[in-house]
This record gives C-alpha cells, structure tokens and sequence, in this order.
C-alpha cells in the first residue's frame, strides 16, 4: 500500500516536473523535490529483468536522485546571482591572460562539452582537459586533485605560464581599470582594498575565482535518454522501457551495473564517486594523487587558508584527507559518465582516441599492454566477448543529454 503510494507520488511528482520546466538537451530534466532514497522495494518491485535491487540502482543512476547542490562554506559568494553573472564575464574574457588571446572558455568549450577535445590543451601540459559541468558537487578538482574548492582551482589557470599565463596583479588592475567591471566588483565584494599591499591584491584575485565559481555552478548535466529508461523503470512502465532502449543499450546497463561492475566506481546521478583510483592508464610518469594530496594540503588558497570563507571545522574533506597510502600512486579522479560520447579522447592524459580503446582497456583489466603496472592497480581483467563491449559502449552512448544551464551562459555574454 506504502509502495504504491510513494510510486503514485513519484510519477504524479514526474508529471509536474515535465510539465514545468523548458529545456537545454533532448529529454526533459525529471527532478523531484528532494532526491527520491533508492532502497529495494522503494519503487515497482520488477520491471521486465531487473529486479528490485538493480532497480533501486538504476534509481541511484538517475538525474533526478541528485541531492540538490550543497553550499560551499569557503564562498559566501557561490550561490550570488550578481557573482554568477560576473563570473560569466569573466570565464570567456581573454583580457585575462598575459596576451590577450586565452580565457577559460578557449579549453573549456561549451559547444564541446566544456573540454577542448584534445589529447593536452593549447599550450601543451601533461593532461587532459577536463569538463567543468557537474563539477560543483566535487570535493576535489583536476585529476588529481591539487584543489579543494571552485574558486581556488580556477585562481590556477590564471598563473599558469601554460595557461592564461598572467600575474594576479595584472588581473587586479584591469578590474580597477575597467568602469563597468569595477562596478560590479563593487557591488558583490565592496570597494576595492588597498591594493599597494600584496593581501589586497590577493583579496581580489580571490573575489575573481569566487565569481567564476558562482557561474560554473550553474552549469549541470540535462537529463538523457539513459534518465528516461531509468523512470520508466523506477515506474514498471514495460512500454516506456522499450521506446528508450535497445535490447542492446539495456544490455549494456546491465552489465555496467553487474559483471563489468562500472559502478564500483562510476556511480550516483554524476556517475562518478569523485574518489581517486588506479586504472594502468600509460603514458608519461604522472604519480597523480600521491602528489595531488600533499599539494592541497599546503594550498595557499585551500579551505584552511585565510582566503576561505569556511570554519575549519567545515572542512571536513580537506580534514580527512588521506596523503601517503600506496593506493594513491597514479590513481586519478573518477572522471562523470555524463555526455561521456562528447568527450574524447578519454583518460587523465587522452590514452584511448575513442569508447572502444578505452573499453578493451577494461577488459583486460588494465594488462596486456607489455607495460606492467602502473603504481597501483584497482582494476580485474573482465573477459568481455565482442558483443558485449558492443553493448556496453552503446550503453554509453545513452548518457548524453547536453547542459542543463541557464541558455546565456553557454555562449560569451
Ligand atoms: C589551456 C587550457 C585551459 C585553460 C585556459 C583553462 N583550463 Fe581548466 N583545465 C584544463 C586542464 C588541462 C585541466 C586538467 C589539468 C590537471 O588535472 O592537471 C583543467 C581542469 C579544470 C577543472 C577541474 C575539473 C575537475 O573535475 O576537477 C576546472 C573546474 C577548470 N579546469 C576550470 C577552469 C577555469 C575556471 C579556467 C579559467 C580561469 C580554466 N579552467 C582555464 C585546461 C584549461
Ligand atoms: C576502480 C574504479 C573504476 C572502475 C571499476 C571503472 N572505472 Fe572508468 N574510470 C575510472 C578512473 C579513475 C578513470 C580516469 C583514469 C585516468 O584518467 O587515468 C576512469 C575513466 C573512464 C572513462 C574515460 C572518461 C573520460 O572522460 O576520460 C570511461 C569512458 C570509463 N572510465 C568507463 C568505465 C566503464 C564502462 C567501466 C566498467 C567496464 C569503468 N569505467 C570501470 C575509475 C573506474
């Protein structure tokens, strides 16, 4: 009786939703007012195969068990719409570099996802691009981690001589130079501190990472059609089920949640568990987390430093951080599945041009390759058949569903 009302709710919930919100991607965005709890038995009992613990998986899978987005407590500015409108600016503003031609849009492309589709970005470096949506639900940012927040990660790039190359002097100066930026600047953060002393400039340069954290924030995953066979599902709607998927693409789900056990990993509504992990990716020597751990330790900007809005004691992650374990030695941050046909090439340094390379990885659980392991391994050979892989890539496939994100801020303002 319980059952079939919350399964009423949900779909009376669904319904409402559909109706009432307009769209980026193909599917409408399904969100619930709170993040459905995907237990067994939650939802229908059976749904064509699957049975109530996959389904409460599945549900786990879906964009609409999100939790709605946390605040960051070392950003008072994060949720600020003026922040987020400034922070737009900002992020496709080339002024903001040493010559005038890079911004963070030029490697963080919304058309492409927010990645560059290359190996290493313009300007060379170890490794790849990463996307920025969904990344405001990270406790930790880049491959490997050397960031703890938004807005001390994107105070990086700005000094990076690989990057937008610039001094946060210079950055500071053109705010004050710029009347209609000083304006702005002024009515989020207050006037301008004394910028004769380096804490001023610093203050400010802080303010600038905080603003284009506000706008990355708004930039979310839209739902796919993977979301759509997922409430279909949830609701043991057999119909609905079979105008989402092929028998393949279902398929592939399975096995992502059970023999190929994807979701060790890859898991929750961003298909990420934003851990770090071991998969013998080759390529140049990069130690990864082992080194990305003691980095964000000693960040000047990290959520300890006075530059952080948050109480010490809400830096639970940073905290708890583990920074000497053997298991961290080439591991890398479990990138999101989302959108994930847009974004090759795949891998913390772009191993694999495509779905498949990346796939025959897995299945010979990171080995074969003649190059032993790589620091530490977390990965066991799978022993796929052709079809399989086949099905799982398509799979895949079904996770695309374009940015779900205010339309304005996904071109230059
Ligand atoms: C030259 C290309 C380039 C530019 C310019 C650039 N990025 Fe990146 N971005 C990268 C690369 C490469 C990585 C991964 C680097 C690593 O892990 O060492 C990255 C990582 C990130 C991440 C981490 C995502 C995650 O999941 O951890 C965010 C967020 C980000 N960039 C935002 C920005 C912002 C904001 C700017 C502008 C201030 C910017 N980037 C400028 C190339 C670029
Ligand atoms: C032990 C944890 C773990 C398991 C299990 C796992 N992954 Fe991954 N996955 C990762 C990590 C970590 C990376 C990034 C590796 C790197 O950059 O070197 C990754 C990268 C990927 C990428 C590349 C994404 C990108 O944007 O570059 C794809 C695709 C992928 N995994 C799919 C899968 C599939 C499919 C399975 C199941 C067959 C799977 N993963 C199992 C942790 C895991």
């Amino acid at each position: 009786m319980l059952k079939t009302a919350i399964q009423l709710t949900l779909i009376a919930t669904l319904i409402v939703t559909i109706a009432a919100c307009s769209m980026m991607g193909d599917y409408e965005p399904l969100t619930l007012d709170s993040a459905p709890i995907c237990q067994p038995a939650t939802f229908t009992e059976q749904a064509g195969d699957w049975s109530a613990e996959e389904i409460a998986t599945i549900c786990s899978l879906w964009i609409g068990s999100l939790p709605e987005l946390p605040p960051d407590p070392s950003n008072i500015y994060a949720d600020d719409a003026l922040a987020a409108d400034f922070g737009h600016q900002l992020f496709f503003d080339t002024r903001l570099s040493a010559n005038d031609d890079v911004a963070c849009a030029t490697c963080h492309i919304p058309e492409l996802n927010f990645t560059d589709g290359l190996d290493v970005p313009i300007g060379g470096g170890p490794r790849k691009t990463q996307t920025i949506v969904g990344t405001a639900y990270s406790p930790w940012f880049f491959w490997d981690g050397h960031k703890d927040s938004q807005w001390a990660q994107a105070l990086e790039p700005l000094e990076s001589p690989v990057e937008h190359g610039g001094i946060r002097k210079q950055y500071v100066d053109l705010i004050a130079a710029d009347p209609d930026y000083l304006a702005q600047y002024v009515a989020i953060f207050g006037e301008l501190p004394d910028l004769s002393m380096d804490d001023g400039v610093t203050q400010v340069f802080v303010n600038l990472g905080k603003a284009i954290a506000a706008y990355e924030r708004k930039i979310m995953p839209a739902a796919s059609r993977f979301d759509q066979y997922a409430v279909a599902v949830m609701t043991g709607d057999e119909r609905g089920m079979r105008e989402a998927y092929s028998t393949d693409e279902a398929a592939g789900l399975e096995l992502f949640i059970n023999e190929a056990s994807c979701v060790n990993c890859h898991n929750g509504a961003l298909f990420t568990n934003n851990e770090f992990h071991g998969t013998n990716v080759f390529g140049t020597v990069d130690q990864g987390r082992l080194i990305g751990a003691s980095l964000v330790v000693e960040d000047e900007f990290n959520c300890f430093s006075q530059w952080s809005d948050a109480d010490s004691a809400e830096c639970v992650d940073l905290r708890f951080i583990l920074t000497d374990s053997p298991e961290l030695d080439a591991a890398f941050k479990t990138p999101t599945l989302r959108n994930v046909a847009e974004m090759a090439p795949y891998t913390h340094n772009g191993a694999f041009r495509d779905l498949a390379g990346i796939l025959e990885h897995y299945n010979r659980g990171g080995l074969g390759s003649g190059i032993g392991i790589v620091g530490h391994n977390d990965l066991l050979p799978l022993n796929l058949s052709d079809e399989q892989l086949g099905q799982l890539e398509a799979f895949l496939r079904t996770l695309s569903g374009g940015i779900d994100a205010p339309e304005e801020f996904l071109s230059a303002p």
